[in-house]
């Protein structure tokens, strides 16, 4: 039984005012402490703000992205797998579907930023997902198994698999549950033939891409589906909770 584990990536979104008013009404939320594993994704700017408003001790925070380099240095505008360890945070997103599309990021720069990740012990939230052409030229599974294996694990301990299909993100369109299961199934089964089935078995696989309070039961419900990493709904406490809540049903 793997325990499920939620993230709520807040992308650049955000204000002072209305991140308290988020901090405060998550808070009030239902204890998940031992049951779901939940991390919210502020912007780096406000990470430090999250701390200062207490965020519930059962959540924890994590980055959106780091530099490639272990302690930073000459990087205008990044921020570090070091400077994250030192303000107390353990985990980071890596290889977002909008840090490879809209910046470029190459496979070989994510694995780098992985490998200082794991010299850090930071926790990871690898994403993988195909774009509606390569899903439509039928090459989904080649796309997101090879993503996995350019991130070049060494520590799976660390890792949580997001699979997260371009064509999903931020569209209102969600994968069915069958579509996600598909992929997600291919992904334990790739870990299974090149890792071994202790890590298949251990391994979370989240899913990622237009989750909302009203899919993410049904979608929780399928075998390889251990949870998700939400945008748009869990900037609105409500709809985070109720996210939160199926991953709380699924354990009972
Ligand atoms: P979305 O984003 O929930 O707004 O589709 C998901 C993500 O990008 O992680």
């Amino acid at each position: 039984m793997r325990t499920p584990y939620i993230g709520g990536n807040w992308k650049c979104n955000g204000t002072v005012e209305s991140i308290k008013q988020l901090v405060q009404d998550l808070n009030q939320g239902p204890s998940t402490e031992g049951k779901v594993e939940v991390i919210v994704a502020p912007s780096s700017i406000h990470i430090g703000l999250v701390q200062s408003l207490n965020l519930r001790k059962d959540w924890k925070i994590s980055a959106q992205n780091i530099v490639q380099e272990k302690n930073g240095g000459a990087f205008t505008g990044e921020i570090s797998a070091s400077m994250l360890k030192d303000l107390g945070i353990d985990s980071t997103l890596l290889g977002h579907s909008e840090r490879r599309h809209v910046f470029g990021e190459s496979n070989t720069v994510i694995a780098k930023k992985v490998k200082v990740s794991e010299e850090v012990g930071l926790t990871i939230i690898g994403c993988v997902g195909e774009t509606l052409e390569e899903r439509e030229r039928g090459e989904t599974n080649q796309v997101i198994t090879s993503q996995l294996k350019d991130f070049n694990v060494t520590n799976w301990d660390k890792f949580v698999i997001a699979y997260e299909p371009v064509w999903a993100i931020g569209t209102g369109k969600t994968a069915s549950p069958q579509q996600a299961q598909e992929a997600h199934k291919v992904l334990r089964d790739w870990l299974a033939d090149n890792v071994n089935s202790e890590v298949a078995q251990k391994v979370r696989i989240i899913y990622g891409g237009s989750v909302n309070s009203a899919n993410s039961d049904e979608l929780i419900k399928q075998p390889d589906i251990d949870g998700f990493l939400v945008g748009g709904a869990s900037l609105k406490s409500k709809d985070f909770l109720s996210i939160v809540n199926s991953g709380l049903k699924s354990v009972e």
